[in-house]
């Protein structure tokens, strides 16, 4: 099974990682944007420097002088020494001051405006600002534009962009965390009343199964509290049923043990043997009623689908099975003067538990001989109508009046003054057990004859049937 995941970890596991991307994407845009603010406060000061000097470049007839301003070497940000180099060269690449082997990168433009770039130089990164002066004196060779290029190290300006750079850095975790902190909070409470509902559930008795308080929940879980409660009425109805039904067949098995003894206890005070043989002979009667009683009890106990047996099914031929069936009653039926036919219209496919569905068809047969009078005729039939299973069992006998026909479903219900003493009224509540697990239904009617009792039972026919079909 996999490990469910818990809420909370799942936002985390949605939230986190792309969290965490935008955050790397914005360190990165921070870390460009604070050294493209510190080369611009920078750079302005380089500017002013190499203007300084490129002011007091003169020349007069082809002799270039300099005099470097020392404002010229005034860093932007005192604080940290950084190292200073400057350069002019003469039109013809001659060098007027300063360090030959400091080149721009590329020739600035003759119209004066400045090259700032960045490179290395004598081993250390600086930024270089490099431009071009007219000096309009028609004596020097080469043109009449001086270079001037200055440098410096980068070391302040990276340190500070670092430090704007961790500011902002740690801003945004700090924002993070504080979102995450309070994520955190919000799905805690979010998730209390969830937990006190645990707490109340595992606080109950082990009976109480009335419906658990829904108040509190969140509307998007009221749902699953909805169907679960749902569930807690069937369950809570059924366990009443099932004390109902203990109820019931304890006072039924009580009814004939008392008629046992007492015919037991007269029986034991006759002398005489012939008397004797009679109560020997109702005892037996009375034996054979309450043992059909334990067996139907049994029969209604195994067809519950709590018990799980009829959930075992396969591919059955429901008229096979009533062939059986009704071949093995056929006895009973002519002991009684019954004629016992069957009548088929071909297979009838089922998925069905083969054991269940006997039962259901024998309980069915059993009433209609044992409710019908002699010299009468008992029709079971089978056959298929639009994709269902049909099975109708009739009779020629007293029929049910329409007013009981709901009646005798129910367990332990017999109608008075009718059939001998040894039925259990669970038959039918069998029948429709039976039926009701394979999803089927069963109907009580008057017999085609116009006398007597019609039961149909009817199935779904079975999927791959019908798609031949
Ligand atoms: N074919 C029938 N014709 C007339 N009445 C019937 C017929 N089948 C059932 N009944 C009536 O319905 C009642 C309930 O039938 P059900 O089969 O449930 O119980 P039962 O036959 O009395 O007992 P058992 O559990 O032994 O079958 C019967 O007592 C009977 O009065
Ligand atoms: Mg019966």
């Amino acid at each position: 099974m996999r490990a469910s995941l818990s809420l909370r970890g799942r936002v985390a596991r949605w939230l986190l990682p792309p969290l965490l991307i935008l955050l790397a994407i914005n360190a990165v845009l921070s870390w460009l944007g604070a050294r493209q603010a510190v080369n611009r406060a920078y750079d302005r000061s380089l500017t002013a420097s190499i203007r300084a000097i490129a002011e007091q470049v003169h020349s007069l007839e082809g002799e270039i002088t300099v005099d470097v301003p020392y404002s010229a070497f005034e860093v932007f940000e005192a604080g940290v020494q950084e190292r200073i180099f400057y350069a002019v060269f003469a039109p013809d690449g001659r060098l007027v001051t300063g360090y030959e082997d400091l080149l721009a990168p590329r020739a600035p433009a003759e119209d004066g405006t400045l090259l700032l770039a960045e490179m290395p130089y004598r081993g250390e990164e600086v930024r270089i600002g490099a431009m071009k002066k007219r000096l309009y004196d028609p004596a020097l060779a080469g043109g009449d534009a001086v270079t001037i290029v200055f440098a410096e190290t980068t070391e302040s300006r990276i340190a500070l962009a670092r430090e704007l750079f961790f500011d902002s850095l740690r801003r945004q975790l700090l924002l993070v965390g504080l979102g995450a902190l309070m994520l955190a909070l919000a799905l805690g409470s979010a998730f209390r009343p969830l937990v006190e509902l645990r707490d109340a559930v595992q606080r109950r008795a082990e009976d109480d199964l009335t419906p658990v308080p829904t108040g509190n929940v969140p509307s998007e879980v009221q749902p699953l509290i909805g169907a679960i409660n749902h569930h807690m009425e069937r369950l809570s109805a059924m366990l009443a049923a099932r004390r109902r039904f203990l109820a019931d067949a304890a006072h039924q098995i009580r009814t004939p043990l008392a008629v046992l003894s007492t015919q037991a206890e007269f029986g034991a005070r006759q002398g005489d043997p012939g008397e004797m043989r009679r109560i020997f002979e109702s005892l037996l009667t009375t034996i054979r009623s309450t043992r059909r009683m334990a067996d139907q009890m049994l029969s209604l106990s195994r067809a519950e689908p709590a018990n799980g047996l009829i959930q075992e099914q396969a591919p059955v031929d429901l008229t096979a099975i009533a062939r059986e069936v009704a071949l093995e009653l056929v006895p009973v039926a002519l002991k009684k003067h019954i004629e016992l036919a069957f009548e088929e219209t071909g297979a009838a496919p089922m998925t069905g538990n083969a054991a269940m569905l006997r039962e259901l068809v024998a309980n069915l047969v059993d009433n209609a001989i044992r409710y019908s009078p002699p010299d009468t005729q008992v029709v079971v039939a089978t056959g298929t109508a639009d994709g269902h299973v049909v099975l109708a069992v009739s009779d020629e006998g007293p029929g049910i009046p329409l007013a009981e026909r709901d009646k005798v479903f129910q367990r332990f219900y017999r109608i008075l003054g009718q059939g001998g003493p040894d039925g259990s009224g669970l038959g039918l509540a069998i029948v429709r057990e039976i039926a009701l697990a394979h999803g089927g239904e069963v109907r009580l009617a008057d017999a085609p004859g116009g006398r007597g009792l019609q039961v149909e039972v009817e199935f779904p026919r079975r999927a791959d049937e019908v798609a031949q079909a």
